[in-house]
């Protein structure tokens, strides 16, 4: 159908951080399937697990044990700190799992209604829970009516939510991105997340953090939370889960591990053996390349560089990131960008109209990751000039 306006290009294979088209034309990708192919393309280890797994058994109902999950679910939680998880397909569909907890959650504190508090600008997927749940009136558009139960309020400031508390007595949760990804790369005040799990705890709310942009190594920690030392009730995961293979987690703390109970919830091809052979690939080989470590080193080379090269730059906002997501936002609308990037080799996006978002992988050798700085403070600097 026509859902998506597409770029004039294809590509025929990957290796790395490159993608090449059927001219044998390199892309420096700078995208990576949207925040999902964090360890690049054509990874040896995922590539041996998937095909191992494949020419073993790739799928079984959810009816009989799954090791593979069972394993994934382990790691998951050890990463976490938190208790369990519910594995699924996508970003929407955990997010939709962390939503239908927040009512049960609200129903056992006796709420009629819960309501869940999310921010303005905030992406949280295209159900339609979750698209009630985004704070994008363009996503909503058109869809009316939305699915009730979802407060907006301004993303970073946690005295809108406190004063919030003291006006209804319905709520059952927060839901926020720890940086938002899709509204604009906005990184919230340090104190934000540590502020929501304080007002979480006082008042019985589950703090659900959805991590589906930021989770698996993204902003230089497992998970994006772990800069603030705090823990979620929920957090949701998804696209660099799998490194591509489609797998979606709901991942739940103390308060939130027992709120399912046989039957409540599930999902036909959840979490078999397939796609969890390529999470447990995934996660084993961040693990055992230290790339948690690596991500930080790539995000402190590009903020540097991006700033060098482009702070000055008067059209240049701001620039802003962490780790493997960076925004570098323009005074002015840039979609143009896209094809001229395709044109210089680079792979790139655009979101909020005026922010080049960059999501690059962790698997760049310094060369690369200086090539990207100099590729897109050229691109740009050259799109503010004409
Ligand atoms: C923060 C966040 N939540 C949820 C989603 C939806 O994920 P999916 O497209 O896998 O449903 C996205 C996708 O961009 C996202 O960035």
């Amino acid at each position: 159908m026509n859902t998506y306006g597409r770029l004039p290009v294809a590509f025929v294979r990957g290796e790395g951080p490159w993608l090449y088209d059927a001219d044998d034309k390199a892309y420096l990708d700078l995208l990576g399937g949207v925040a999902v192919c964090t360890l690049g393309h054509a990874h040896p280890a995922i590539t041996k697990a998937v095909c191992d797994q494949a020419s073993t058994l790739v799928h079984v109902s959810n009816w009989v044990n799954i090791p593979q999950q069972a394993a994934l679910a382990e790691r998951l939680v050890a990463l976490s700190g938190l208790r369990n998880a519910f594995l699924c397909n996508s970003g929407a569909e955990a997010n939709e799992a962390a939503i239908k907890m927040a009512r049960v959650h609200g129903h056992a504190m006796g709420i009629d209604a819960p309501q869940v508090v999310v921010a303005n600008q905030s992406f949280h997927g295209r159900t339609m829970a979750t698209l009630a749940a985004t704070g994008n009136a363009k996503v909503r558009a058109g869809f009316e009516p939305l699915v009730a139960g979802f407060i907006h309020v301004p993303f970073g400031d946690a005295e809108a939510i406190r004063k919030l508390g003291t006006e209804r007595q319905d709520i059952a949760a927060v839901m926020v991105e720890p940086i938002q990804g899709e509204g604009g790369v906005n990184v919230p005040p340090a104190d934000y997340l540590p502020q929501l799990r304080a007002l979480c705890d006082a008042n019985g709310w589950l703090l659900i953090l959805d991590e589906i942009q930021t989770g698996i190594g993204r902003t230089g920690a497992w998970f994006g939370h772990q800069h603030h030392d705090i823990k979620p009730d929920v957090m949701t995961l998804a696209k660099a889960l799998g490194n591509g293979v489609p797998i979606g987690a709901c991942v739940a703390g103390e308060k939130a591990a027992e709120l399912f109970k046989p039957g409540m919830h599930g999902s036909t091809f959840g979490g078999n053996p397939l796609a969890c052979a390529a999470a447990l690939a995934v996660l084993d080989t961040i693990e055992n390349g230290q790339l948690i470590a690596r991500a930080q080193v790539i995000g402190a080379r590009l903020s540097s560089g991006l700033k060098a090269r482009l702070g000055d730059n008067a059209a240049v906002v701001q620039i802003r990131g962490r780790g493997l997501i960076w925004g570098i936002e323009l005074d002015r609308p840039c979609g143009p960008l896209l094809n001229l990037g395709l044109e210089a080799g680079l792979m790139l996006n655009v979101t909020a109209e005026r922010v080049v978002r960059l999501l690059p992988s962790v698997v760049m050798s310094d060369a690369e990751v200086d090539q990207a700085i100099d590729g897109v403070a050229t691109l740009i600097e050259k799109f503010l000039a004409s």
